[in-house]
């Protein structure tokens, strides 16, 4: 398997984007990142969206993208693993580079949310049909059950469970492409709407419009593209239970763990030599055991530690620094390679005020669902 790196990158902003249509916002951050890369034709490419038929009506959607940026011909395959597909497409451009079958390659990430009258129900089709879909569950009630377990273990308090969205979006205004980069304290969070006890609205990521790309290359080659190339090295994925009953405990999400143990045993590292996290908070109780299953904290310790700046800048490990899904925005299946592309710009030093000090290796988190995969990677600017 040969070395890869990541040479461009490009995103729209987040929010909602009504003048645009699903392939102009995809095409946007894919020649955005081919731009920065510098490459005018690609081998192949990834598309990852979540659910294009029922947001969109469009399927068919690697053919349309591949169409709608210039490069009709090549190969383009769409990945899909729920709000996972962004990260996933990343990782098959990745492979497709390192088994030497294509050398210029495209992962990209687009949804369109805000068209869809019933953006739950379409985000629901993610759960156990059977089993969560037919009660009518939705993501927010599925997650509020996680952290009311969490709650009432270990002893994490409504008030410092609120200090997740907080950092996220103190992070967020900082980021020119964040959804909501606004200011919020306690009491905009402990007073917004209740959405499933106890997570209310300030506690979940938002219903967002974007798309994100990255371009890939083996690692040989990159300096011809650019003087600043972030070598991919680690990679993880897992699946874990679709239907949260079927979670051996409520409180753990085993696809991350599995995805971040292959993640940290083929890049040879340990959690210590990580300089920053992009995690998948979609809801702030999502961060806390995802915080946990990476090892970055202790289990029952992620929730108080982080609500004692243990999170941010100057604490242990700084996480979600570009502002995570609650204040970046969470376009499901442009996350994952959004995630990839703020580690690149930490990477290369280029985030600004938001930037983390002297950041050398840089870890991204995404997931589907409620844990039913995860994905996993490792970044190093070299
Ligand atoms: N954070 C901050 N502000 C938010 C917000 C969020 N997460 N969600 C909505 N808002 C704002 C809107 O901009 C709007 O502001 P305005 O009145 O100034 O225009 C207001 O709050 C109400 O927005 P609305 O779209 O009517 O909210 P809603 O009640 O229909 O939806 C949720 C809120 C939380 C139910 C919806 O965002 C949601 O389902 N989120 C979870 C998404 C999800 O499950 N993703 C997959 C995860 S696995």
């Amino acid at each position: 398997m040969r070395d890869v790196a990541i040479i461009g990158v490009g995103m729209t902003k987040f929010g909602e984007l009504w003048d645009q249509n699903i392939r102009d916002m995809f095409a946007e951050a894919a020649l955005k990142a081919m731009e920065d890369a510098g490459v005018k034709k690609l081998d192949a490419m990834y598309v990852g969206a979540m659910s294009s038929g029922l947001y969109t009506f469009q399927e068919h959607i690697a053919s349309v993208m591949a169409d709608y940026i210039g490069q009709v011909g090549i190969p383009s395959t769409r990945v899909e693993s729920a709000c996972a597909s962004g990260g996933l497409a990343v990782k098959s451009a990745i492979i497709e580079v390192a088994s030497g079958m294509s050398d210029i390659v495209l992962a990209g990430g687009v949804e369109k949310m805000w068209d869809a009258d019933d953006g739950s129900m379409i985000l629901a089709t993610a759960a156990d049909q059977e089993y969560e879909g037919f009660h009518g569950v939705t993501f927010p009630g599925l997650y509020a059950m996680m952290a009311n377990a969490y709650m009432d273990r270990y002893g994490l308090t409504r008030e410092e469970l609120a200090q997740v969205p907080i950092k996220n979006h103190k992070h967020a205004i900082n980021n020119p492409n964040a959804q909501y980069p606004f200011p919020l304290n306690l009491d905009g969070v402990l007073k917004s709407s209740m959405v499933a006890d106890p997570l209310r609205l300030m506690d979940c990521s938002p219903i967002t419009d974007g798309a994100a790309a990255v371009i890939v290359c083996p690692l040989d080659r990159a300096k011809e593209f650019t003087n600043k190339p972030i070598k991919v090295k680690g990679i993880g994925a897992a699946t874990g239970p679709i239907a949260l009953h079927d979670h051996k405990d409520l409180t753990r999400l085993d696809a991350v763990r599995l995805a971040g143990e292959r993640a940290y045993k083929m890049a040879g590292v340990t959690k210590d030599d990580i300089d920053f996290v992009e995690v998948h908070d979609c809801f702030s109780i999502a961060e806390i055991i995802v915080a946990e299953e990476l090892g970055f904290f202790g289990y029952g310790e992620a929730g108080k530690a982080i609500a004692n700046g243990q999170g941010t800048y100057g604490g242990r490990i700084v996480i979600n620094p570009s502002g995570g899904l609650k204040a970046k925005g969470h376009p499901v299946g442009a996350t994952g390679t959004a995630q990839i592309l703020e580690a690149v710009t930490q990477l290369r030093g280029d985030a600004g005020k938001r930037q983390v000090k002297d950041a050398k290796i840089g870890m991204t988190q995404n997931m589907g669902g409620s844990g039913g995969s995860s994905v996993v990677h490792i970044l190093e600017a070299v």
